[in-house]
């Protein structure tokens, strides 16, 4: 049994961090002590955790002493501040943003694919990959594990969840408005460059020199990092759709070796983690709402690619702040 731990969250009020308290409770995660880190804006509200009220304290480069893993999910400029003076403190870093995950120094863990990585970590930092990457592969690493795959191409439908608290109540305004016949004014318009009720945005994180956005080519060097495969090739379009929680990727993969869909399927038997919903006749197939809330993702739609050789097109769902942040880093937490 894990001897019991001091934890910390930053960003405890966040739509992650609230769910990160959540997978420890339902986790029975061994804590010995719980330390709740958020801006000041939120210094002095209380949580309760395990039926026990905690104090919400203000986070400062102090916040560390004692604390012996801190779950961070308050922002990449945040993390970049204040990991450093958490990992000098002695204490392990998990950290959800991007600030860190292609530091070769830093092990970028799905616990599903790589949980040996997670023991290295020279800088007391380990980081939580992106939402979309995470789930992606969790569907895809059965197949690797089959097929060997070479590369990817793939589009996700992301949940406004990504954009944190404030991405889930921009969507919740729009649709108020819309239901009582309100008019969208520009003041309504704040996380998202146009509305996002009743639409859906082919961007999501910012556009780099290529044409891509962040997010995107998070998809091509997390993913080569995680299984590591240097050579694989990604190409990704990132889509923010009206959805309160969990992603969805269509994913085309090519493999080294020929692929069966029969034999495909049940690679997923018994993989922790991942299911497969796939029996599209009787309209059984996974969607955003099946996931919600839930720890495992799912996997259907799986079919023979029409245009690559070696090639599945199949369709990977996961509830984004769970699986894709809160849940990847209880487990890794878990894990060290
Ligand atoms: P707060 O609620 O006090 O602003 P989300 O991504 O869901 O918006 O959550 C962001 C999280 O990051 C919140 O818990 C937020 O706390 C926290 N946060 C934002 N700015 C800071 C800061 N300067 N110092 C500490 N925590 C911060």
């Amino acid at each position: 049994m894990n001897p019991q731990k001091h934890i910390a969250i930053v960003g405890a009020t966040g739509a992650v961090g609230e769910e990160m308290l959540k997978c420890l409770a339902e986790r029975n995660f061994p804590i010995k002590e719980l330390t709740l880190l958020a801006s000041a804006r939120s210094a002095g509200k209380t949580t309760t955790f395990r039926g026990q009220e905690i104090t919400i304290k203000e986070l400062t480069h102090q916040s560390f002493e004692g604390i012996d893993i801190a779950l961070f999910s308050a922002s990449g400029d945040i993390s970049r501040e204040y990991a450093p003076s958490a990992a000098a403190a002695g204490c392990t870093v998990i950290d959800n943003s991007s600030a860190f995950r292609m530091d070769p120094d830093v092990p970028l863990i799905v616990p599903e694919i790589n949980p040996q990585a997670a023991l290295s970590a020279p800088k007391n930092i380990i980081a939580n990959p992106n939402c979309t990457t995470i789930i992606s592969l969790m569907a895809l690493f059965p197949l690797h594990k089959k097929y060997g795959l070479k590369s990817i191409i793939a589009s996700s439908y992301q949940a406004v969840s990504g954009s944190g608290a404030a991405g889930i109540a921009e969507l919740e305004l729009q649709n108020k408005l819309i239901a009582n016949n309100n008019p969208i004014t520009p003041d309504d318009i704040n996380v998202y460059p146009v509305q996002i009720a009743s639409n859906v945005i082919p961007h999501v994180d910012t556009f780099l020199d290529n044409g891509f956005t962040k997010e995107e080519q998070k998809m091509l060097f997390e993913s080569r990092k995680i299984l590591q495969l240097p050579e694989l090739k990604v190409t990704c379009t990132c889509v923010r759709v009206p959805v309160y929680r969990s992603h969805s990727v269509s994913i085309t993969a090519q493999f080294e070796h020929p692929v069966n869909v029969t034999e495909a399927k049940a690679s997923f038997t018994d993989q922790p983690g991942i299911k497969l919903k796939d029996d599209p006749e009787n309209n059984i197939y996974p969607v955003p709402l099946d996931t919600t809330c839930k720890d495992d993702c799912l996997v259907g739609r799986i079919r023979k690619d029409q245009v690559l050789e070696n090639a599945l097109t199949i369709w990977a769902v996961g509830d984004q702040v769970r699986k894709g942040a809160a849940l990847n880093a209880v487990q890794i937490a878990e894990i060290i």
